[in-house]
């Protein structure tokens, strides 16, 4: 089976790839950005008739909500017709396999009550990132409803490249700078290796297509989650974490927090940010002491 994957030299299509290729048995096909641009509809066809992927995984885009904003035009045609014209292609060349595709918890972004987020409720995202991301499931879901968009949270791990949850409280530890969390904010984050395996097992599964919430469930309020994270890397360091979460509290409460059912109802499950994160240290704890 040939699996398309892409966004390689990215952050999580590279923990994909890897993960798809420990076991054997699987060819995965990782063009660089050059070898398949999504906003050219020549260059996916050319791709799929030169290559026949037998399933997709697609996770190139503009990932940065702020370039996003600076880049209106670029980052509309790779986040929303990006994902639509792979679908298309999909459809046209008549692959057998999944199709899957990266959405956001940046979807939630209108949820001022303190609930948790479900693939039925009604969106209204507040920033143009989120909205990319809504217009792209819409989008590939007409064209091809067996598609799945996962809508995933912020991701971590403690290998080389950009910051992320686990590696800016590893920074806040060891320079014992203080962070202020909100009480009223909701919101999970999630090992990417965690991820990377439950696409796995959606890409063979018989899940029905549409959106799912492909995250951890909340561990608590953004305080407490920070608390109980804090505590857990200030052992792995062997630092003390005394007064280093101080609460705070948004002017408008959010959530950005996903349910789990519907995940859950094809057998699919995530651990919470805090389990997450304790899983993470301890299958990389060999990379902590670089992390400055
Ligand atoms: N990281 C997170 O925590 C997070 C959270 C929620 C959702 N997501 C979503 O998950 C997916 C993966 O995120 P990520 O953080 O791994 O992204 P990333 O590190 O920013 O990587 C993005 C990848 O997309 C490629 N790309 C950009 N424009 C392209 C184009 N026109 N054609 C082909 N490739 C192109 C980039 O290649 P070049 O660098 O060579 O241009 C890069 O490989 C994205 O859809 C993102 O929106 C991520």
């Amino acid at each position: 089976m040939k699996i398309l994957v892409t966004g390689t030299s990215g952050f999580l299509a590279a923990r994909v790839r890897d993960y798809l290729l420990e076991d054997g048995g699987l060819e995965v096909l990782s063009p660089s950005h050059a070898e398949l641009d999504v906003t050219s509809s020549d260059s996916c066809k050319v791709y799929f008739e030169t290559h026949h992927p037998d399933a997709v995984i697609h996770l190139a885009a503009i990932s940065d909500i702020g370039e996003c904003a600076r880049n209106e035009e670029l980052s509309r045609d790779v986040n929303t017709g990006g994902p639509i014209r792979l679908a298309s292609c999909a459809k046209e060349y008549g692959m057998t396999g999944r199709f899957l595709f990266a959405s956001s918890d940046q979807v939630y972004t209108g949820t001022h009550e303190l609930r948790l987020n479900r693939e039925t409720d009604s969106l209204a995202p507040e920033n143009l990132y989120a909205r990319e991301k809504l217009a792209a499931e819409e989008g590939v879901a007409a064209i091809l409803p067996s598609a799945c968009a996962l809508r995933l949270d912020w991701m971590f791990d403690l290998k080389p490249g950009k910051s992320n949850f686990l590696k800016n409280i590893i920074r806040s530890i060891r320079g014992q700078n203080p962070v202020r969390c909100a009480v009223n904010e909701l919101r999970a984050e999630t090992y990417a290796r965690e991820v990377a395996v439950n696409m796995k097992a959606l890409l063979f599964s018989d899940a029905p297509g549409g959106a799912y919430n492909f995250g951890g469930p909340a561990y608590g309020n953004s305080y407490e989650t920070a608390l109980s994270a804090y505590e857990l890397v200030g052992e792995a360091l062997g630092l003390p974490v005394a007064g280093l979460v101080l609460p705070a509290e948004y002017d408008t409460p959010c959530s950005l927090a996903m349910d789990q059912e519907k995940i859950n109802s094809v057998g699919i499950r995530f651990r919470d940010t805090v389990a997450s994160a304790a899983f993470c240290l301890e299958r990389e704890a060999e990379y902590l002491i670089e992390i400055r």
